[in-house]
């Protein structure tokens, strides 16, 4: 029977005890963990909660250094998972040995405990008042106590910080009780509460002790510099809007602010907002921003509405992209004055006036990349404004593309009165802005005829307007098409045009009637009427009597692919008013149904060269 035995055992059986029966004997209680508490504490040896059903262990301990042979015992109050050892019961600087049975069988692998360094100290205290200063980030500088510890031992003290309550980043470096450097904390964000905790150790001893009750601090709020105007303050005509913004407060941080706006030295206006607008009253020749409820009534700013001469605004701004940086690139001359700083703004195209992000610029600075995530194919608007004490004078706005996309959609068509008369006229819109996603760099205008192929040319982007003069008679449809760097967008809704050859036909119409009454009349005299009838196919052209006319009669008489693809000489003088030169007939294959090469749609189809447009189609 084991049971008499074990609490005899010697040292050495003790230690080959684990191996004989495994590290967790009996069961599966957890790992026997002791350590003393406190400065001078008591020894806690605690384990996993047992199964209360079972009869209570008992452990038993030996003194490495004084009376090695002699076994003592401590008793466990029944479901508990943890028993003390009083003071007076072992000497400091020893090493125990400590095991433990239930019901006489072996229950943890015995443990060697040395009471000089397996101790956990109490909690250090952290002191409420924390210094805060700004270097190249907000810092902040945290006092502490030490636990209660023999002053000739060095306890080794590790801290930890949150910000509004989410995980916990590990402080380095961990400090010592011998030299009580204050607790610093670095890359502060302002105007957010952090919390502190901390917990200190035997310098390499174990465990830890308990981590200290959180100590919790507000960064202060942001500088002056964060508060600024979006919108149109200096606008002389139109709608005038703008909102005073200023940048939120941490993330967890509720703040009252306090607004006015004034002329001269009256405020004439005060209100209390949460955060971070409030729309400026026109005529305000200054905003003041102020905290109301924090501890520190910070006043944020006093920022000048008075607007400046147009040519005091910075010059000459370019937005261009450097290749492989995520940021615009912002450059620009100043203006008349050289100012107090630069503030640069930018916004996505169609956003309201609150979406505004802005930097601010030493006056040395003509240049900076703007930070932040830009998106391609959006528009951004970018205003550079010059600060000066005595107001604000802001460059016209530039847009700026991160990147240029394929236009998303085509411009619409409609049709101009004819010019001159007998000429059709067309016009085009613009593709707005985020639709186009980038510059336009040409538009291209296709026509289409019915049963006929498609004929394309382009046109420069600043041309928005193009008379048709060889488009006679017939139905035609017509869309433009926008092209940025990256490609050509799709065809806006088209446009049908219906032309009567009324030309053609009213100019020959005295003509054939005339003949006509001739011929009748030499029918009557004949008294042959019913022959003559039979003569009008022979007498007439047949084109004239059809509503659309044959394309054999057409003046050509070769196949249709190769007249689009031969080019006809220029005609006099241009015809179409553009400016791009660049043309391409394309090709669509017709209907199986439709009749494929006739002279016909020659005749109404204009060819680039007839458009006035300079060199020939490609041929096919
Ligand atoms: C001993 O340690 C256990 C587990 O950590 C704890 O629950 C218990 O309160 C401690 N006892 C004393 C007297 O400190
Ligand atoms: C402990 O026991 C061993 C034999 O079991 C004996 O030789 C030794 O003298 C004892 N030591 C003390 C301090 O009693
Ligand atoms: C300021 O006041 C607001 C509303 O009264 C409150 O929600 C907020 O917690 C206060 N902030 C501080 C820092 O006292
Ligand atoms: C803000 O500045 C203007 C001009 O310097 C001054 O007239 C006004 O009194 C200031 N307002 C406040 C509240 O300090
Ligand atoms: C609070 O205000 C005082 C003076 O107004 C200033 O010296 C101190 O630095 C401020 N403290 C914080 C935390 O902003
Ligand atoms: C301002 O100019 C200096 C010197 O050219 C440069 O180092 C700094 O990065 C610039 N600041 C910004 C925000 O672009
Ligand atoms: C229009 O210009 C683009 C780019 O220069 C070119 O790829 C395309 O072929 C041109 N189209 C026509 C119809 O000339």
């Amino acid at each position: 029977m084991i049971r008499p035995r074990v609490a005899r055992l010697t040292p050495l059986e003790l230690m080959l005890l684990p191996l004989l029966l495994g590290t967790r004997p009996h069961g599966s209680p957890g790992p026997l963990q002791c350590y003393r508490v406190g400065p001078l504490g008591i020894l806690n040896c605690s384990w996993e909660p047992l199964s209360y059903l079972e009869t209570p262990p008992v452990l038993y301990y030996q003194s490495q250094k004084y009376h090695s042979n002699r076994t003592q015992e401590v008793k466990v109050p029944s479901r508990q998972s943890w028993v003390t050892i009083p003071r007076e019961q072992f000497t400091t600087g020893d090493t125990l040995l400590i095991w433990g049975t239930q019901e006489g069988r072996p229950l943890w692998s015995p443990v060697f405990v040395n009471l000089e360094t397996q101790m956990k100290p109490d909690t250090p205290q952290l002191l409420p008042n924390v210094d805060f200063y700004e270097d190249d980030s907000l810092e902040a500088t945290v006092p502490w106590e030490a636990p209660l510890w023999p002053s000739h031992k060095v306890l080794t003290c590790q801290f930890q910080y949150r910000r509004c309550q989410k995980q916990w980043t590990q402080l380095e470096p961990q400090l010592k009780t011998d030299t009580m450097t204050p607790l610093e904390m670095q890359n502060l964000e302002p105007g957010t509460s952090y919390q502190v905790s901390g917990r200190c150790r035997v310098e390499s001893g174990y465990p830890w002790g308990e981590w200290s009750p959180d100590l919790s601090f507000q960064t202060p709020l942001l500088g002056p510099e964060d508060v600024w105007v979006s919108g149109t303050v200096c606008e002389t005509s139109g709608k005038r809007a703008a909102l005073l913004l200023w940048k939120a407060p941490g993330p967890c941080v509720q703040v009252t602010y306090r607004v006015r706006f004034g002329v001269g030295n009256v405020a004439m206006t005060q209100e209390e907002v949460p955060c971070c607008k409030s729309p400026i009253p026109t005529l305000m020749e200054w905003a003041v921003v102020s905290t109301v409820n924090t501890t520190n009534k910070t006043l944020l700013t006093n920022l000048s509405l008075v607007c400046l001469a147009p040519e005091s605004a910075p010059q000459n701004v370019v937005v261009s992209r450097i290749n492989g940086s995520p940021g615009l690139l912002v450059t620009w001359q100043q203006g008349t004055m050289k100012p107090w700083e630069y503030v640069v703004a930018w916004a996505r195209d169609g956003d309201s006036l609150d979406k505004l992000s802005w930097i601010r610029l030493p006056s040395e600075n003509f240049s900076t990349l703007l930070p932040g995530d830009f998106e391609g194919g959006v528009p951004y608007r970018i205003t550079v404004t010059t600060v000066s004490p005595g107001g604000l004078a802001a460059s016209p706005s530039v847009w700026g593309f991160i990147q240029e996309l394929v236009p998303l959609a085509g411009p619409a068509v409609w049709r101009l009165q004819d010019d001159p008369p007998g000429t059709p006229a067309v016009a085009w819109g613009e593709v707005p802005r985020h639709k186009l996603r980038g510059w336009a760099t040409h538009y291209t205008l296709c026509v289409q005829g019915r049963d006929i192929p498609t004929v394309c040319m382009n046109v420069s982007s600043n041309t928005q307007t193009v008379t048709l003069p060889t488009l006679h008679w017939g139905s035609f449809e017509l869309w433009v098409m926008v092209s940025t760097v990256a490609g050509q967008g799709p065809p806006g809704p088209s446009l049908w045009l219906h032309l009567p050859d009324n030309e053609v036909r009213w100019k020959i119409l005295p003509w054939v009637l005339s003949l006509c009454g001739l011929f009748l009349m030499g029918c009557g005299l004949s008294l042959a009427t019913t022959r003559c009838l039979h003569q009008r196919y022979k007498l007439f052209p047949q084109w004239i009597w059809e509503r659309v006319p044959d394309p054999a009669n057409s003046n050509s008489g070769q196949p249709y692919i190769k007249e689009v693809s031969l080019p006809q000489p220029p005609k006099d003088g241009p015809t179409l008013e553009v400016e791009e030169v660049e043309l391409e007939a394309v090709i669509e294959p017709p209907p199986a149904s439709a009749p494929l090469h006739s002279g016909y749609e020659k005749h109404f189809l204009p060819t680039p060269e007839e458009l006035g447009l300079g060199p020939p189609a490609p041929r096919f």
